[in-house]
């Protein structure tokens, strides 16, 4: 059919689809471990830290498959953003997000296969996934052990200060998860977005 475009090769779209089961499991799993009622969890407490450990495992090797597939699929040049008039940029496509969209304005940066990015998803995914990711392992895998590497490594809060930042990034990707679908349904249809990233295939230029 014209006006498709192949934007989402296949180890993006075999790691996208694993990585959002992952964060999901992981949020039920966190949610349950933080604020379940002891005596009525949602998921049984040793359940939960172990469902909790392994996906976070699982997560991190599919991570680094995101990374490998950025690497050799060219996929990695729409996360390289230019610095240069990025300001204008991201108002411009606000601007467009609150209002052009209701009045039917085209969009400013329509989708092409150099630049399949708005700069707002630009930013966003590459905040989340060179930041906030990196993020979330790097204070997720000491407290495998315990708290004990922590411990000895830096002192005696370090424990505390790694599980709040912890639980802060968990909420950032909680946050970016919501908005993220919430946004994937502003496609040419509503639902073209999310087919398009099953069959790798992007439909319209929204
Ligand atoms: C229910 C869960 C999710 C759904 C339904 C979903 C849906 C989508 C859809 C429809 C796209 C293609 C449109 C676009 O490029 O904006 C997409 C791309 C993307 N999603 Fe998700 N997503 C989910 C979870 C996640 C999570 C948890 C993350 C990261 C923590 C994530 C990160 C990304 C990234 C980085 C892309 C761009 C991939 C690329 O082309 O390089 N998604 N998602």
């Amino acid at each position: 059919m014209e006006n498709k475009l192949y934007l989402y090769p296949g180890l993006i779209r075999v790691w996208h689809l694993l990585n959002a089961l992952l964060i999901i499991i992981l949020i039920i799993s966190g949610l349950s471990m933080q604020y379940s009622d002891p005596l009525n969890p949602l998921i049984r407490f040793d359940l939960a830290v172990n469902m909790h450990n392994i996906a976070g495992l699982i997560l991190i090797f599919n991570y680094l498959l995101f990374i490998i597939a950025n690497t050799i699929s060219k996929n990695g040049k729409h996360y390289r953003i230019q610095l240069k008039g990025l300001t204008d940029r991201l108002t411009a496509q606000f601007r467009y997000y609150t209002y052009g969209i209701f009045k039917n304005e085209p969009a400013p940066f329509p989708v092409t296969k150099k630049m399949k990015f708005n700069p707002i998803q630009q930013l966003t995914y590459f905040l989340t996934m060179y930041v906030l990711m990196p993020l979330i392992f790097l204070t997720g895998v000491p407290m495998l052990f315990s708290g004990v590497v922590v411990r000895q490594l830096i002192g005696p809060k370090a424990f505390f200060v790694t599980d709040m930042l912890h639980i802060v990034v968990g909420f950032l990707l909680s946050l970016f998860l919501i908005i993220h679908v919430y946004f994937c349904t502003f496609g040419a249809k509503p639902y073209s977005n999310f087919k398009s990233i099953v069959t790798g295939y992007h439909e319209g230029n929204h």
